[in-house]
Formats: C-alpha cells, structure tokens, sequence
C-alpha cells in the first residue's frame, strides 16, 4: 500500500540533538555511512559536528560534498561517482533541501543504475534503496518528510521529480541551533518557501484531509514565528517552530502537491537567479489573488485565515481572504523584499518569456483554478507590479 504517504519512520528533534547523530543512526543497524552535503555546509561546521557524532558512535563514514543548489542529474552523478563501489549502508542528506535530494538521487542511481531521468515520475525505484537520513540545516523544503527528490535536468530548465515510498527518509533528525546561524537572507528564503508550501499546499486539486491538517498547522506555526526569527535569530524556541512548520508543510506536500507558484517560482530562478524561496513568497501573492476567484479556493483561503486568528471565526469568506493577502504582504516586507519584483531584476517585460515556462511546470497541474501561459502572463506582470500598486 505504497500510495499512501507515510511519515519518516522517526523525526528527532531539538535544539543540539545532531550531537546524537552517532547513536541514532546506530540504531538503524548499519556500520558504514555517506554523507552528502555541500561547501557551505562543511563550512560552517555542521558537517564536522555531524561526522563527529557519527565517529563517537563508531560508524565509518566517508562524504561527499559538492552537491550545489538547485541541484541537477550531474550533482547526482557526482555523487554516485565519489561513493564509487564502496558498500555504504545509510545515506545522510545533510543540508538544505539541495543536498538531502541529492541524498535520494543518489539512491536511486546506487540501487538501480542508469540517470536520473529514469527516475522522473513516481514508483520508479529498481532494487532495494539505501536507508535516507535527513538532517535539514534549514526550516524551509520540508523535503525531510518527502519520498521526492527534485532534481533539475543538466543542461535544461526543467525540474524532475523523482519520487518512490524507498526514498521517504528513515530518520529525520531536525536540529533548530543549525539555522540559528543562517544568513538573514537565508532565513527568510526558507521561510517564505515554508510559507508557499503551506498556503499552495491548502488549495491543490489533490489535496485531502491529511494535507489540510498539516496546511494549516504550519501556517499557523509560520504566521506567528517567521517574524520573530528575522527579528531575532538567535530565538531557538521560534527557530524550533519554524522547524516543525517547514517538516508539517513538507508533509502536506507529500499528500497535495502544489501550485502555481512554485511553476511561477522555477523560471524565476532559472532565467534571473532568484532564489527559489524569494521566488515562492513574491509569486504567492498574484496567485491567492487569481485563485481566490474561484468560491472554493476562497473558501479554503478563508479557512487558512480564520485557523490562524488572522480572520474572526464568524468573517465572510471575503474577508478573511483579504486578512491572508494583508498577512502575506505583510511576510514579504517583514522579510525585506518588498512586494516588486520589478525591485529585484525582474522587468515586467520578462513575463511573456516566463509565462510559457511557468506553464509547462509539473506544479501548475495542481493549481486549484486553471493557468495557461496567458495566465501566467498577467500573474507575472502583477508579481513584478504589485508594488506600485499598493505604494511601496
Ligand atoms: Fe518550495
């Protein structure tokens, strides 16, 4: 019954907790361990802390870490290259969401061979996979409690996603103090994409009662402590809670896809270098709008709204929409970037060359109203516009 997503077989969490790395892998009976990461991770220590842990508890480990943002079927390859013929047991992402994904590549490519393009779909994993474990060092992919890994196409634009219930993590260990240093900019990168997966994530065409739980639980997790970990990073209890909001709205993923956002989201960074949480967060925006057109979309916007107080229980769906669209607004320019994103390179004479890549995005599927490139004309324009409009 492997089409009903299931959580990771454990979640860990809490401040300082990859300090018992060592032991808890130990107990998934394995000796020998890949970890996966990237430059800025080994960088910032975490990856000797980690290796660290894992040595104490006795575990070999070997790594790889080069995995880069974004990553493509070339990061993968890489990957699968450095772990060579070595009989690794476990693979442990350790990272941000690139080099957890890259983790899950990498057990695609180890356990069944060919590239990573054989994988694209769901249900495509050949042999048994290595055992995942996911130590996220930000609060925002959620990709922890996911069976996909995404995985651009070297060479192209376009995004795969690769997913099978082998590649769901084993054991997710969620340590706040790794975000606690982040750049500002990260953290309210991560955050905003915590935040499009919750509000997208409501909305879907495949959205069920598991996801509508998470959906919103994170929301409310977001709406109270994105704010306060831009306004004082070093706040390990509102870190906490961006962590468990980003592993809630990874997990409604799992169960409801997303939406026109993140299509808006991945030619945006493809084509003009914003980040992919950026990207998400000043997209929302035109898209609860375009949605909200539609009674049921609004309905479950409202919703949203009224479960985390932005709204009174007893407001018109109306209401309570424009409570999200002024919360959102309010997320953006709390996290400095404003509601333009003419601001931040992006003309809107771009739109038209956006709009036909947002289109073909495996994400617009799922959007709750339909989009075409049309469509997405418009919502570009207005990401780029909105701005003005409201006096910014
Ligand atoms: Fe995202």
């Amino acid at each position: 019954m492997d089409s009903v997503p299931r959580p990771p077989h454990r979640i860990v969490l809490g401040p300082g907790v990859v300090d018992r790395l060592g032991r808890l892998v130990a107990e998934l009976e394995v000796e020998r361990v890949f970890v996966v990461t990237d430059p800025g991770i080994v960088a910032a220590g975490h990856c000797e802390r980690a290796e660290d842990a894992l040595g104490a508890a006795g575990l070999e480990v070997r790594r790889f870490d080069g995995v880069r943002e974004n990553p493509t079927s070339l990061d993968v390859d890489r990957c699968v290259e450095a772990l060579g013929s070595w009989d690794a047991q476990a693979l442990i992402g350790l990272g941000g969401g690139s080099s957890i994904d890259a983790a899950k590549g990498c057990a695609f490519l180890q356990a069944g061979g060919g590239s990573m393009a054989d994988y694209d779909g769901h249900g495509k994993a050949r042999g048994t996979l290595l055992p995942i474990v996911a130590v996220p060092t930000t609060a925002g992919t959620g990709t922890e409690m996911q069976s996909f890994a995404l995985i651009g196409e070297e060479g192209t634009h376009s995004k795969m996603a690769c997913g099978d219930a082998q590649a769901l993590p084993t054991l997710a260990v969620l340590d706040p103090l790794l975000t606690v240093t982040q750049p500002r900019f990260v953290t309210a990168c991560t955050g905003l994409d915590a935040l499009g997966h919750a509000v997208e994530t409501a909305v879907t065409r495949d959205r069920n009662a598991t996801s509508a739980h998470f959906s919103s639980l994170a929301f409310e997790l977001i709406v109270e402590h994105l704010p306060r970990v831009l306004e004082c990073p070093d706040d390990v209890d509102a870190r906490t809670q961006m962590m468990i909001a980003a592993a809630w709205a990874g997990y409604a993923i799992e169960h409801s896809m997303l939406g026109a956002a993140h299509s808006m989201a991945n030619p945006l960074t493809a084509r003009f270098g914003v980040a992919h949480g950026q990207a998400v967060g000043m997209s929302l925006l035109p898209v609860v709008r375009y949605n909200a057109s539609d009674p049921e979309a609004a309905r479950l916007y409202a919703d949203l709204a009224r479960g985390a107080a932005l709204a009174a229980s007893d407001s018109s769906d109306s209401d309570a929409v424009d409570a999200l669209v002024a919360c959102l607004e309010d997320l953006l320019r709390v996290s400095g970037f404003g509601l333009s994103l003419a601001a931040h390179g992006v003309p809107a004479s771009a739109a038209e060359a956006l709009a036909p890549e947002a289109a073909q995005q495996w994400t617009a599927q799922f959007n709750p109203r339909a989009v075409s490139a049309e469509s997405f004309v418009e919502l570009f324009r207005t990401a780029c516009s909105q701005g003005d409009e409201v006096g910014q």
